[in-house]
Order: structure tokens, then C-alpha cells, then sequence
């Protein structure tokens, strides 16, 4: 049995308010203790869009209902939201823009519109930034304008990872994240790097998904972009599992939503990283707990810890998880390593595949 501190996920797609029958704050915040997650941060691409006082109020409603985990809600940055955005930051686990293509009606395309919230939100906490390539380099150049962190979401491209390894260099406040999916899969039509007189060309590695299934934003990339972010994990501060849950009748419908579930992988496909020697087990802690606390400015959690099970071998079954929406890209995958037991703030909250925490007893750490 190994100990490790209760992981952070900041990145997660609840569903409520809106969209309930892919997700809600119940759902969720089971996927999360079961996968080892002791707080989550929420994305509010929520229907209707977390922006206001309202809407906060609404989905932080839902939360205090039912979460059976810790969490906070990230506010949306829309068109002209600046000034409340900044007055509401400190209820917020920080500010999300959407800059690129995405799911949900929050995205900013005009970059005049971004100037308003890198003015005013407050420094003390990230603005997050789904960002990708070009538009990746435009927020860090914002950030270095502004003199204020950022952090990229989900990078999934070799050339992401290179420029924030510079941007760093040159000391400019950005910090980023990982989904383990971009780390373990590449796309369809991914053809390998040449290397010298290399003949043997192995598939692209796309899990148990097929199709729709495979839609997600981030797109999945080469292998090239994949051995780079392998190659460069000090420069990556969190893995996040960007869980963005879709029932199965959607993802393999006519147009199918992109995102995959992932709090109740995560850990497992992680540790078995660590089982083959890809990643020590202190870079795991500090990816997904130790950076994303500090980045975010979480409190502690007196008396919380996980249990693993790090022998314990098993194959990934979509009927095992608690996400409401019945499926996983890592389907029949064999995976090391089993969440055993959860302890969060004294209370035995998970053992052995149940779930002990009632709803409501997760509380948000911005209160
Ligand atoms: C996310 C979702 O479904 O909310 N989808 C995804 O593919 N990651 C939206 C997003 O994070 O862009
Ligand atoms: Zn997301």
C-alpha cells in the first residue's frame, strides 16, 4: 500500500447547471473520489455559462447540494464581464477564457476583448487559457504585457510545450497542464516521426476508441507531439484530466460533442507510468497535487490523504465507474495500481469501490 496526498484536478467539466443527464455535481464528485481526487475545480461552460453573480450563484447552488468532494467554480470570461469577473474572483477558483474552438457558447475571438480581463483579474490567482498553438503565443504574450500568470490548459502540441519552455526561460508567469489522454494517445491519422532507416511503422495508438468517440478538443496529436511532452514533463506543472463527459448515444451520434471523460483513469493509467519506469512517483505528486495547490492558492486539507494499491493489476471497464456518462476512450485497457481508500478532512470517504461521503459533505474551499 503507497500514501499519497488527496489529489487536485483542475480541470473538470460538471455538467449543472444545463446538461445533467452527461453529468452533475453528484456524478462527478464521485468520479472524482473514486479516481483519487480529494477537490476539483469546475469549468464554466455550463448552460446557462457561468458569469455572473447569478449564474455563480446558481451553480454554486448545486454544488453545496450535492458535491461529496471539495471544489470551486471558475468564471467564464465573456465580452463584458470584466469588471464583475474581478469583483467576484475572490468566489472563484480563477478565470477560464476560451480562445479557441471549443464546446459551449464561451469564446472570445477579438482580442481587444481579451484586454479588459488581463487588466483587471486579479493577479493573485491564474487566468486559464484554452489556447492553442498561434493563439497559445498571443496569451503568453498577453501575459508578459500584463505582467500577470496565466495558465494554458490541456496543451496537447510539441510546439506548445517548446515555446512555454522558453516563455519560462525569459521568466514570464506562465504555468500549463496535461491530460493524460494526450500524453497516451495520438489521432487517427498520426504518421510517426521519420526516424533513419526505421521501416517498421507502428499504428496510431488510439485506445478503445473509434469514431466520434474520438472527437475532443485538444485534437489528439502525432506521436512527435506526444515523445515531446513525454520528453519535456518538467516544463508541464499539473496533469489534469480535463474529465469532459458525453453519453455514448452523443459521441457516436451525426455530431458528436468533442471530450472524453477522465477522473476515474487518471490516476490508474498514471501509475502504471510509474510501474514502467515513465514517470516517478514525485512528479506525480507534484502534478497533481503540490503545483496545481500552489498554482491555484488551495488551502490545505488537514487530515486527507489517498491509499493505493500499487500491485493491483485490472483491465478498465466503463460499467465500473461512477461518470455518468457510460463510456471512457481506455476501455479493456490493463492498468497497476488501485485507489484503495480516501480519507478527506478525517472522514473515510472511499473504500474498496464504494463511495462513503454523502452529497454536500464536499464544501468549497473559496468559502
Ligand atoms: C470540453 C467540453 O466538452 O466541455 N471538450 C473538450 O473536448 N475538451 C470543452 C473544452 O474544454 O474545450
Ligand atoms: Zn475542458
Amino acid at each position: 500500500m503507497i500514501k499519497l496526498p488527496g489529489l487536485i484536478d483542475p480541470h473538470v467539466h460538471v455538467r449543472e447547471p444545463g446538461a445533467t443527464h452527461k453529468e452533475d455535481w453528484d456524478t462527478a464528485t464521485q468520479a472524482a473520489l473514486a479516481g483519487g481526487f480529494t477537490t476539483i475545480l469546475a469549468m464554466p461552460n455550463t448552460t446557462p455559462p457561468i458569469f455572473d453573480e447569478k449564474t455563480l450563484d446558481l451553480g454554486l447552488a448545486s454544488a453545496k447540494e450535492k458535491a461529496r468532494c471539495d471544489y470551486a467554480q471558475f468564471l467564464g470570461a465573456g465580452p463584458d464581464n470584466a469588471s464583475l469577473a474581478a469583483e467576484l474572483a475572490p468566489r472563484a477558483a480563477g478565470l477560464k477564457m476560451y480562445l479557441d474552438s471549443t464546446f459551449g457558447e464561451l469564446r472570445l475571438d477579438d482580442m481587444s476583448l481579451w484586454m479588459a480581463h488581463f487588466a483587471s483579474f486579479p493577479k493573485n490567482l491564474p487566468i486559464v487559457l484554452h489556447s492553442e498553438s498561434r493563439t497559445m503565443a498571443a496569451g503568453i504574450l498577453f501575459a508578459a504585457i500584463y505582467d500577470r500568470p496565466v495558465h494554458i490548459a490541456h496543451i496537447s502540441l510539441k510546439e506548445e510545450v517548446l515555446l512555454i519552455k522558453a516563455a519560462k526561460e525569459k521568466g514570464i508567469k506562465v504555468t500549463c497542464e496535461v491530460a493524460p489522454h494526450h500524453l497516451l494517445l495520438t489521432a487517427p491519422s498520426s504518421v510517426p516521426p521519420a526516424s533513419g532507416g526505421e521501416t517498421l511503422i507502428p499504428p496510431p495508438f488510439t485506445g478503445g476508441a473509434r469514431g466520434g468517440r474520438l472527437e475532443v478538443r485538444p485534437r489528439l496529436a502525432t506521436q512527435a507531439d506526444v515523445d515531446a511532452l513525454w520528453a519535456n514533463l518538467d516544463v508541464i506543472d499539473c496533469i489534469a484530466t480535463d474529465h469532459a463527459p458525453h453519453t455514448l448515444e452523443e459521441k457516436d451520434s451525426e455530431n458528436p460533442p468533442p471530450g472524453f471523460p477522465g477522473l476515474e483513469t487518471a490516476l490508474p493509467l498514471l501509475l502504471t507510468a510509474v510501474d514502467e519506469g515513465r514517470l516517478r512517483i514525485d512528479d506525480l505528486i507534484e502534478k497533481m497535487h503540490t503545483n496545481p495547490k500552489r498554482i491555484f492558492n488551495l488551502p490545505d486539507q488537514p487530515e486527507t490523504w489517498i491509499e493505493v494499491d500499487e500491485d493491483a493489476r485490472y483491465e478498465i471497464r466503463s460499467a465500473e465507474q461512477f461518470t455518468k456518462c457510460g463510456w471512457t476512450p481506455f476501455e479493456g485497457w490493463q492498468v497497476k495500481g488501485r485507489v484503495t481508500r480516501v480519507l478527506l478532512r478525517g472522514k473515510e470517504v472511499v473504500k474498496d469501490g464504494k463511495i462513503l461521503a454523502k452529497k454536500g459533505f464536499g464544501s468549497n474551499i473559496r468559502e
